[in-house]
């Protein structure tokens, strides 16, 4: 299966919007085998080979949530990581889905009447992050807003131009979560509250009218990227030469460090790549810019065999 990369926030949809793109964390788990984790690619070196590898925990979870005791705890898992450890794009959270959503395959294969719906997958991958934000695009694919109310979180929908392009702008220095989320106040001022409300609202609106211009000028967030900035060397020069080479606005991707610039042409977003990098190299610091289109499709297992 493959899982694919997530920016959360979209500016200002602090912790309930986001959206998958096309980089992939690829997972297949043999069963029949004794147990053993093969890992290639990003960070590959530093992750754990054993049960406490995030994907194997969140596979273990859900078969212990759903008393699934005659499935196999037995696995060959290999794993071709492609989505940077600490960077902005939801390797913990496609991990955590990758996990649920292979757990629940298992279950599907060898106890069925366990097997749980994908809105319980998604309440137990959101219940393991500590936010909706990443998870819910991971195991659904395109943009989604996550509204938390006292029953749960609904979740919708937001479709997506066609014409949409991200460039998405990864510095070659780690930032976690747990570290970047320590910076944002837990209360705000009303301003600020009216500000996010506001931008908030003019996206939804952009995306679905498919009037990208309408984020053109003064598009952000006032809740956490002020407060990540000074974690981000560069982070104002990025933005600046982005939006001078074309893009109609930058916002964070997740906690950073990666910045997302906003495209609504795929050539100018090659354009806005070559400047952000610049931007980065002039700070000393080396950068990867890719270009995407968002992935409209969900997660799922693309084959079970039984071992
Ligand atoms: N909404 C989260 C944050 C995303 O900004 O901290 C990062 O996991």
């Amino acid at each position: 299966m493959s899982v694919p990369a997530t920016s959360a926030n979209l500016g200002p949809g602090f912790d309930c919007m986001g959206i998958a793109l096309q980089m992939y964390n690829d997972i297949e788990l043999e069963t029949g085998v004794p147990f053993e984790i093969l890992i290639e690619g990003e960070a590959a070196h530093l992750l754990p080979t054993d049960r406490s590898n995030a994907v194997i925990v969140a596979i273990d979870r859900l078969l212990d949530e759903i008393g699934a005791t005659r499935v196999p705890r037995d696995w060959r898992v290999r794993m071709v990581n492609r989505i940077p450890v600490g960077s902005g794009l939801g390797s913990s959270a496609s991990a955590i889905v990758g996990g649920l959503v292979l757990g629940n395959a298992l279950a599907q294969a060898f106890q069925p009447e366990c097997a749980i719906s994908t809105a319980d997958v998604l309440r137990i991958a959101t219940d393991m992050e500590g936010h909706p934000d990443n998870v819910t695009p991971a195991l659904l694919g395109g943009a989604t807003l996550s509204c938390p109310d006292d029953i749960g979180t609904h979740t919708f929908a937001v479709p997506i131009p066609s014409h949409l392009h991200f460039v998405v702008a990864v510095p070659y220095f780690a930032l976690y979560t747990e570290e970047s989320r320590k910076v944002v106040p837990t209360s705000f001022p009303r301003s600020a509250a009216v500000f996010n409300a506001a931008q908030s609202a003019r996206l939804i609106l952009a995306l679905t009218t498919g009037n990208l211009s309408l984020l053109r000028g003064g598009f952000g967030d006032k809740l956490h990227e002020p407060y990540r900035e000074p974690l981000i060397p560069g982070y104002a020069d990025v933005k600046r030469l982005a939006l001078h080479a074309g893009a109609l606005a930058v916002t964070l991707s997740g906690a950073g460090p990666s910045m997302l610039a906003w495209c609504d042409e795929e050539h100018k977003a090659w354009e806005v790549a070559d400047q952000m990098t610049l931007a980065w190299r002039e700070h000393g610091i080396a950068c990867e810019a890719h270009v995407f289109q968002p992935v409209a499709s969900p997660t799922v297992v693309r084959e079970v065999a039984l071992g």
